[in-house]
């Protein structure tokens, strides 16, 4: 069977440096498919207690649904004040009220950039230690930092960058 996998970004910005830095991941995958998803797509009311009582929305659960359909996931994170995105951290903390295994123990290629030199580090690190306790398999990590001095024109320009980001895809799909 075909494997596919689910690629997004924790960002609902337009013009995400994230999804595009997912998107050019995905673009580096040899031997399986992939789909592009956008949380603009699965926006929902902000997380409470209290709201979740009037029950899951609908795109809570169509987002759950989406997660079911794949074989792996590749992510970026944008960084918010050291951390995720409200709209990422919002989606993620319906979902895991659905399926406490939100990357279904399937593998995970988790990556960050920024415009900073930092490359979203601080939001990678917490992915890194919170995200195994949502059913991820974390295969690879990857951070592209100052985004918009090393990415131009859908072209990653630094060859050491690039040569990392292309071992971390195939190291990813050897395991999907
Ligand atoms: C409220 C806010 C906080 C931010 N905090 C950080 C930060 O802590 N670290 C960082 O590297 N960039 C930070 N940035 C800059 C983002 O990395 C930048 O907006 C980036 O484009 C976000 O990724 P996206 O384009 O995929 O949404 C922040 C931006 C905003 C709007």
């Amino acid at each position: 069977m075909n494997k596919k996998v689910l690629v997004f970004a924790g960002s609902t910005s337009k013009k995400s440096i994230n999804k595009q830095l997912a998107s050019f991941a995905a673009t580096k995958l040899k031997n399986i498919s992939y789909q592009v998803a956008d949380l603009n797509d699965y926006q929902v009311p902000l997380f409470s207690i209290d709201e979740e009582e009037n029950g899951f929305p609908e795109n809570v659960k169509g987002f759950n649904e989406l997660l079911d359909q794949f074989d792996g996931f590749v992510i970026s994170l944008a960084e918010h004040n050291g951390s995720y995105t409200a709209a990422f951290k919002n989606i993620f903390d319906w979902v895991s009220r659905m399926d406490r295994k939100v990357f279904r123990d399937k593998p995970l290629l988790l990556m960050a950039t920024s415009p900073g030199g930092r490359g979203g580090a601080s939001v990678l690190e917490s992915a890194k230690s919170t995200f195994p306790h949502l059913g991820a398999v974390i295969v690879a990590t990857f951070s592209l930092p100052n985004f918009y001095d090393n990415f131009i024109d859908g072209k990653m320009m630094d060859g050491e960058f690039k040569n990392n980001l292309v071992q971390a895809v195939q190291a990813f799909e050897k395991t999907v």
